[in-house]
């Protein structure tokens, strides 16, 4: 393709930019192509009303090498993404999600593709654009006389004078000789090159407008306006509301966030169950948390009191849910989960926190109860509940974070646990006593849990469960 690499400078010089000639027939601008080709133009063009035949080769026209300036965008694109996914992910902000590297090539694939397209579509219309030499709103072949005729029934053949080999005198002298006829210098016109002065204009314009916008932005945004701003779109913007964690008025208390008024109840949350929700026959005569009034911070129970108080409720003796070996194996996860830190595997209050506190010498540690001591085995199971609802003395309540009935199974599994240590050997079932036995012949003898003590009776409270299955 040939064009004109600068517009003239000067306005009053019009320069010779070329020289054109006109053919009859596609066979003519055939041959006559094929000779410039010879000739070693480089820096020329064919012009005809339709496609033309083998003008490609007659023109000599090498392939296009748009292919690697896409090829090249798109490379860069996929190389460019990548890269910028490793440094974020791995070098600049290196952060550990869900213990999973860094960086990894799979998740960063689409991004790459994506690029790559982008870039490689970018390649293909700027580099077409560029290769051509477009945009170009003017052509001085277009003043030449008759060239419109390309349109329709005339061939042209078109040298730029940018070519090397062009010379004013030769080269349209060449082109004669080669049969063409009409043959005309081509020479720039600055006056009609320029810019049309409309677009100009319209140019101008749409600018100004265009930057109206930022303009007020800027200057709003650096003064100071006696009104308040402009909120064109609402979107519930300003409601009359009040916020989380505010103050009203409107209460005498000042706060926006109202408490439960006593005795409220959540739906489906009516615990009229007092065997199964608080380990209670009854609760009658005793005043629960939830009725009491805010205390004064003065009206501190003495701790004897309350402990003596506590013992005295009627707590339930059996287990107030269904015990089955699924319940105990529930129980014996969930203990292991919540208590064994403390209480120890077998209960003993030897748990590995405990151990450690008492390593470290903690002077604050208090030592966790051993659950299979007298003590707590005389305990019944509904005080054994509120101690893990509640908590006891030192010890934390677990009723925000453990259900009801996970409650229960670990009081079951508990007082199993206790079970035993005096369970009679007549308890286990005898096709695991064969298998204990033989185990205990083949192990060196340990002193430890595993040998059943002789009962001491009144180790229940389970009632009728199946207590030894669970160990
Ligand atoms: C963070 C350690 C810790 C955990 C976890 C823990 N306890 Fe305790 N528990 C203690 C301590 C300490 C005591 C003794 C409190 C005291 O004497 O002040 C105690 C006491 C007890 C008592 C005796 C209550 C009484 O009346 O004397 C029982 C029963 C008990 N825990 C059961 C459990 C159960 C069941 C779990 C699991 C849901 C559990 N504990 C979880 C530390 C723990």
């Amino acid at each position: 393709m040939a064009h004109k690499k600068t517009e003239s400078k000067s306005a009053a010089q019009p320069q010779l930019t070329g020289v054109v000639a006109e053919f009859e027939t596609p066979d003519a601008v055939l041959h006559a192509a094929e000779l410039v080709r010879d000739a070693g133009y480089t820096r020329w063009d064919v012009h005809t009303p339709f496609p033309v035949h083998g003008i490609d080769e007659a023109m000599g026209i090498r392939p296009t090498i748009l292919p690697w300036i896409v090829a090249f965008m798109a490379v860069s694109g996929f190389t460019g993404a990548l890269l910028l996914q490793y440094l974020a992910n791995a070098v600049f902000y290196p952060f550990i999600i869900s213990g999973k590297p860094t960086f990894a090539i799979e998740p960063c694939l689409p991004v790459c593709f994506e690029v790559a397209v982008l870039l490689s579509a970018f390649g293909a219309f700027f580099g077409m654009l560029g290769l051509n030499g477009l945009p170009r709103h003017a052509n001085d072949l277009f003043r030449a006389a008759g060239f419109t005729r390309a349109t329709s029934d005339r061939f042209f053949i078109a040298i730029d004078a940018a070519d090397r080999k062009f010379n004013e005198a030769e080269s349209a002298g060449f082109l004669e000789k080669l049969g063409g006829t009409h043959v005309q210098k081509l020479f720039s016109d600055p006056a009609g090159d320029q810019f049309p002065q409309v677009l100009h204009t319209l140019a101008l314009i749409s600018a100004c407008i265009a930057i109206t916008p930022p303009v007020i932005v800027a200057a709003r945004r650096v003064t100071d306006q006696p009104f308040p701003r402009l909120h064109l779109i609402q979107d519930m913007d300003m409601q009359v509301k009040k916020k989380t964690q505010k103050t009203t008025t409107l209460f005498a208390d000042g706060r926006i966030m109202r408490p439960a008024i006593n005795g409220t109840v959540p739906r489906g949350g009516l615990m009229t169950d007092t065997r199964k929700f608080a380990g209670l026959e009854s609760t009658s005569g005793l005043m629960m948390v939830a009725d009491a009034p805010a205390a004064p911070a003065a009206a501190v129970v003495d701790p004897a009191v309350a402990a003596a108080e506590r013992e005295k409720r009627p707590w339930v003796k059996t287990v107030p849910v269904p015990v089955t070996l699924d319940v105990l194996k529930r129980g014996q996860e969930r203990y292991r989960i919540y208590c064994s830190a403390c209480h120890g595997l077998g209960g003993e209050g030897d748990g590995l926190v405990s151990l450690r506190a008492v390593e470290l010498e903690q002077p604050t540690w208090t030592r966790p109860v051993s659950l299979v001591s007298e003590g707590i085995v005389k305990q019944p199971v509904g005080q054994i509940f509120d101690t893990v609802t509640n908590g006891v003395r030192r010890m934390a309540g677990y009723g925000d974070q453990i259900s009801v009935e996970d409650r229960w199974a670990i009081v079951a599994y508990v007082k199993a646990l206790q079970r035993s240590r005096v369970a009679p050997i007549a308890d286990v079932p005898v096709e695991l006593l064969e298998k204990l036995k033989a185990e205990a012949a083949a192990a060196p003898p340990v002193g430890g849990a595993a040998a059943p003590a002789v009962a001491p009776a009144g180790a229940g409270g389970l009632g009728a469960s199946p207590a030894p299955a669970a160990k």
